[in-house]
């Protein structure tokens, strides 16, 4: 998949955010998810779940760099929310041995505020702009220059009298991650050395992901309860290790403490987070759009009328996921859902039934 068409990003109007508020299988950060992910996340490259080729690339990057004495080349990181962008960053400064400085292009208003987070960076220090696609313009065009040259034109004064006095700076490391690569202009995107696409995870490392969190929450897991958790993670390590802290609770309530297979499955039908991943929302829209409009095609406004939730939220918090997993096709003709999606909830596509009642997939379950 292409990165540079992936849209599933932090949904950026109030509705779709109030859809997403508090969902179990959001790929974005909540409060509850900021106070544990600083103890779950990897130190070192070594500890770093997956990612194999993005991995070796920037142990290739870091190593060659640290050999010739010198500052890394600057690193972009794209990918979905929850992937481990910012942990890579971190990871970076950590191999490099070099502070780091957080900011994010939300923060980066006007060119100044670059211009001082810039003019005070020290030698080989790692500056780490989240959502990089962000910043404003002239911000932008400052950091063109910086990236490039190590140098920055404050502009002192104002108006015909206004002066640029270009001040050097340090060499330092930019990392930039972004949800959103297409957005970055070209001139941004070439700046960078190295650019790391971040996949969605597979099975397998999400239940590594899943078992190394577990040894440092202290929770004793089976291999079989990880693989259980691990196939609802929507191949997003922040998921997983959202639903362990969830399973964790049950298991302790309702048990003794230890994630089997079927406290998982138990514990996440108590959440409604079914074997694929989907939550009671995303089940709505295409339950809807398969017993109510028999599978589509059906426009976004209908589809949303008949969940009772908001355009934006079912288009951008439901969708990409459904269509991720290949359950729901956009098409010019509105959506449609595919034999896949039927199959999942379990019904039958209208006019496939053999004898007995034609309407069942229509209006039966
Ligand atoms: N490869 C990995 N191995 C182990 N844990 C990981 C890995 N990637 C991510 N995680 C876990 O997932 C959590 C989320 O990762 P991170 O905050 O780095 O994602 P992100 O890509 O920066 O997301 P966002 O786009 O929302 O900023 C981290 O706390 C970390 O524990
Ligand atoms: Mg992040």
């Amino acid at each position: 998949m292409d990165w540079d068409d992936w849209d599933d990003s932090a949904p950026d109007t109030a509705a779709a955010a109030a859809g997403a508020a508090e969902r179990l299988v959001d790929a974005g950060a909540d409060g509850d998810d900021q106070a544990v992910e600083a103890a779950l996340r990897p130190k070192n490259l070594g500890e770093f779940v997956g990612q194999e080729r993005v991995r070796e690339q920037l142990d290739l990057v870091l190593r060659a760099a640290r050999q010739r004495g010198a500052t890394a080349d600057h690193v972009l990181l794209s990918g979905a929310p929850g992937l481990g962008k910012t942990t890579l960053s971190m990871i970076i400064a950590a191999e490099m041995a070099a502070p780091i400085r957080i900011t994010s292009g939300p923060a980066i208003q006007h060119a100044g505020d670059l211009a001082a987070i810039l003019s005070s960076l020290t030698e080989g220090e790692v500056l780490f702009l989240d959502e990089i696609h962000r910043m404003s313009r002239p911000a932008e065009e400052m950091l063109y220059m910086a990236m490039e040259d190590f140098r920055v034109d404050v502009i002192v004064g104002k108006g015909p009298g206004a002066t640029a006095i270009p001040l050097e700076l340090p060499p330092f490391t930019l990392v930039g991650a972004t949800t959103r690569a297409g957005l970055l202009p070209p001139p941004l995107r070439d700046r960078f050395g190295f650019t790391a696409h971040m996949e969605f995870y597979g099975p397998a490392e999400l239940e590594r992901v899943l078992h190394r969190s577990a040894r440092l929450l202290e929770v004793e897991i089976e291999p079989a309860g990880a693989a259980e958790i691990a196939g609802r993670s929507r191949g997003t390590p922040r998921i997983a290790n959202r639903l362990l802290r969830r399973v964790r609770d049950y298991a302790q309530v309702k048990a003794d403490g230890v994630i089997t297979r079927e406290i998982a499955e138990s514990a996440l039908g108590v959440y409604e987070v079914d074997g694929r991943g989907l939550d009671r929302l995303d089940r709505a829209v295409l339950g809807a759009l398969l017993k109510l409009f028999g599978g589509g095609p059906v426009g976004l406004s209908t589809l949303a009328v008949a969940v009772g939730e908001e355009r934006e939220t079912v288009e951008e918090v439901a969708e990409p996921f459904l269509v991720r997993e290949g359950l729901l096709a956009r098409t010019p003709r509105g959506r449609v859902a595919t034999p896949a999606a039927w199959e999942h909830l379990g019904l039958r596509p209208p006019g496939q039934d053999t004898g007995g009642s034609a309407q069942q997939g229509l209006f039966g379950v």
